[in-house]
């Protein structure tokens, strides 16, 4: 008899996205809509770098909270990117922005402590919270509101044990960016309570209206921490790769925290980084347009359709309403691909609000994701007709 893993261990599921991502790599020729990440490889500049720091031995451990070299880099970037003063030692470098924000969590939350986090939302943030045995708490994001959050709702779910708030603009998976007036809310609402905000702005480059408004903007007593990535905006979803900005202390926590966990980032993911910062932003920014490109061809034709849940602003995905044909979503997104072979993610995994949705990504190649379209619409227009000639 084998020993069961621990209960945290044990009671931990794997998100929707991935179950869908299994399903979908046994259907041959099924149009993949369900992963979050750019389709276009690691500009080739970056990856000449990693391969340079491999060749000359840059193969060793580093400092846990990243190279000092590249950390003076990500200051200079925040600094001059974002218009945050920032020196090194407010910056850590980790192993992917995942980990930043579960070193985040780890260095303001106890266990039994709460955070409030966003619904609909990534689903990491609660796997994370429950691994390190804190509770997450969702806040509305409100559709008819674009998917800004409800900051009276939000307000009225700060209990006792509230310890930390976590914001996503732009936003996965509503696309939604939000107002800086709301941004500037959600601090002076954490503020009140003495709350820390975990910023999540990985979406940061890829705003199609709007501008991006960051949280540490208004932040006067050090409660920020900013979580950054390189996977979305230089195409290095598999480098492992992420930062995060906070106050000096909170930052050389982190850094401990990473000692403990990770040891530190990859070395020569870094030297990758450092480049991805020094080199050309055309690369950076031909993505940016290609995306606002699939964003306006599924504004025409989902949103046409009447499917679309919100028009994205931001990021890179947009959830698909097709509430009136099924309310389960795991079973949208499965008979979305077993009847017309296009794998989207479950709503229901961002969510109990994004019931009777799928989320589909716009990194997708144009005629990929075009033809994915005309099959979701089929699909909602088989299902109407079905219901019409079934009621008959
Ligand atoms: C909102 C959000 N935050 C963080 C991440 C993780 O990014 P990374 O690859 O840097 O760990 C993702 C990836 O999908 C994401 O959607």
């Amino acid at each position: 008899m084998t020993r069961p893993p621990a209960r945290r261990a044990d009671e931990l599921r794997a998100s929707g996205i991935a179950e869908m991502m299994r399903l979908a790599a046994q259907t041959p020729g099924a149009i993949r809509l369900e992963v979050g990440e750019p389709d276009q490889p690691t500009p080739s500049h970056i990856v000449a770098a990693a391969f340079a720091a491999a060749r000359d031995g840059f193969t060793r451990y580093t400092p846990a909270p990243g190279l000092p070299s590249l950390r003076e880099a990500l200051a200079r970037k925040i600094a001059e990117h974002n218009g945050l003063p920032t020196t090194p030692e407010q910056v850590v470098a980790t192993s992917g922005s995942v980990f930043a924000l579960s070193a985040a969590m780890l260095a303001v939350l106890d266990p039994g402590d709460e955070a409030l986090v966003p619904d609909p939302g990534w689903p990491n943030y609660r796997s994370a919270l429950h691994l390190i045995g804190a509770r997450a708490v969702g806040y509305p994001l409100v559709r008819e509101a674009g998917y800004e959050p409800d900051l009276e709702a939000l307000r009225r779910l700060v209990g006792p044990r509230t310890r930390a708030l976590v914001v996503n603009s732009p936003s996965n998976p509503t696309g939604a960016v939000f107002a800086p007036a709301t941004v500037r809310a959600l601090v002076e609402l954490a503020a009140e309570h003495d709350l820390a905000v975990i910023s999540d702005e990985v979406y940061e480059e890829f705003v199609y209206e709007g501008a991006h408004h960051s949280p540490a903007a208004f932040d006067r007593d050090g409660r920020v921490i900013t979580i950054y990535g390189f996977s979305k905006t230089y195409a290095m979803t598999g480098w492992r790769l992420g930062y995060a900005r906070a106050t000096p202390a909170v930052a050389a926590a982190m850094g401990r925290i990473a000692e403990a966990m990770t040891g530190c980032p990859s070395s020569v993911a870094q030297k990758a980084a450092e480049a991805a910062l020094a080199g050309p932003r055309a690369e950076v920014d031909a993505m940016r347009a290609r995306y606002r490109r699939h964003r306006d061809l599924v504004a025409a034709t989902l949103g046409e359709a009447g499917l679309l849940a919100a028009v994205p602003r931001g990021a890179f995905y947009a959830l698909v309403d097709l509430a009136h044909i099924e309310a389960d979503s795991t079973t949208l997104a499965r008979r979305l691909l077993h009847e017309q072979g296009v794998a989207t993610a479950p709503g229901e995994t961002f969510g109990p609000s994004a019931r009777g949705m799928v989320r589909i990504s716009l990194a997708t190649e144009g005629r990929q994701l075009e033809e994915g379209c005309r099959r979701i619409i089929r699909f909602a227009q088989g299902a109407a007709d079905a219901g019409a000639t079934g009621g008959r």
